[in-house]
């Protein structure tokens, strides 16, 4: 049986969209893409994290949010613990979900579903950022499908935004590998390192999902043919 019908009837000819390790709203959650596990992040994933933050700093600054007048992201451990409390209120609370993204074991970046709008909106954006050492192997692409199909098939959210600086060729690729849908520009959007950035938007709705779906599952997550 191809991979594609396999995905079919798995996921979208059955009842259950459950494709996660999650039990309860309590239990740590963990997403499998073909190479990357995506999971809820605790105290003790502090010194992987760190190692990564302070290798890439120039590598994260200029594309990380920040005001003018706040200083970048503080990485103290405490610091560290309070974002994974917030992180963890979040998801109780449905409003957002972050995950830390591992690599042959590894912590190499992280992963968010953030904003999480229900009633008529059902909507949410991805924010993303990975190790310079494994750039360049898919495994952002990947890491993003993973979250697709937890975001649409588990949550069942309608729609999700990637909102991008345009000069940002390399995360443009991603969401382009991936053909998500250009919708344009919008001017001064958010503040980047202390600058009112402009964004190029992409956006997949839960329809474009389920059609494509069979193609993003084979490509990203399924073990690959050879
Ligand atoms: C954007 C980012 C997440 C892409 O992750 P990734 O896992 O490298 O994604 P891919 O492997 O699909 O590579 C995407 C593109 O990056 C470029 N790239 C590849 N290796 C690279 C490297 N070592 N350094 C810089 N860019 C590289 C290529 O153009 C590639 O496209 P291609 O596959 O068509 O050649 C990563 O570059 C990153 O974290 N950058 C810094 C933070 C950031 O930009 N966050 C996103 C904000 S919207």
């Amino acid at each position: 049986m191809c991979a594609a019908r396999a995905y079919l009837q798995r996921y979208v000819g059955e009842d259950s969209f459950m494709v996660t390790t999650r039990s309860n709203i309590y239990s740590p959650i963990s997403l499998h893409g073909r190479r990357v596990v995506l999971r809820t992040m605790t105290e003790s994933d502090y010194e992987g994290w760190l190692d990564v933050r302070e290798r890439c700093h120039d590598w994260l600054l200029k594309w990380e949010p920040r005001s003018a007048h706040s200083s970048h992201l503080a990485e103290d451990q405490r610091s560290f613990v309070s974002r994974c409390a917030i992180r963890e209120r979040e998801r109780q609370m449905g409003t957002g979900y972050g995950f830390g993204i591992f690599f042959e074991g590894r912590f190499v970046g992280e992963i968010t579903l953030s904003s999480i709008q229900r009633g008529p909106l059902q909507s949410a954006y991805i924010g993303y950022w990975i190790d310079e050492a494994v750039a360049g192997r898919g495994l952002m692409p990947e890491a993003v499908v993973t979250m697709l199909q937890y975001a649409f098939e588990s949550l069942r959210l309608h729609r999700i935004e990637i909102n991008i600086i345009p000069r940002n060729a390399a995360s443009r690729r991603v969401v382009e590998k991936l053909g998500l849908r250009f919708e344009g520009i919008a001017e001064r959007y958010l503040e980047i390192d202390g600058a009112w950035e402009d964004h190029a938007r992409y956006a997949i709705t839960a329809e474009e999902w389920n059609d494509r779906a069979p193609e993003l599952v084979t490509d990203w997550l399924l073990p690959s043919a050879d």
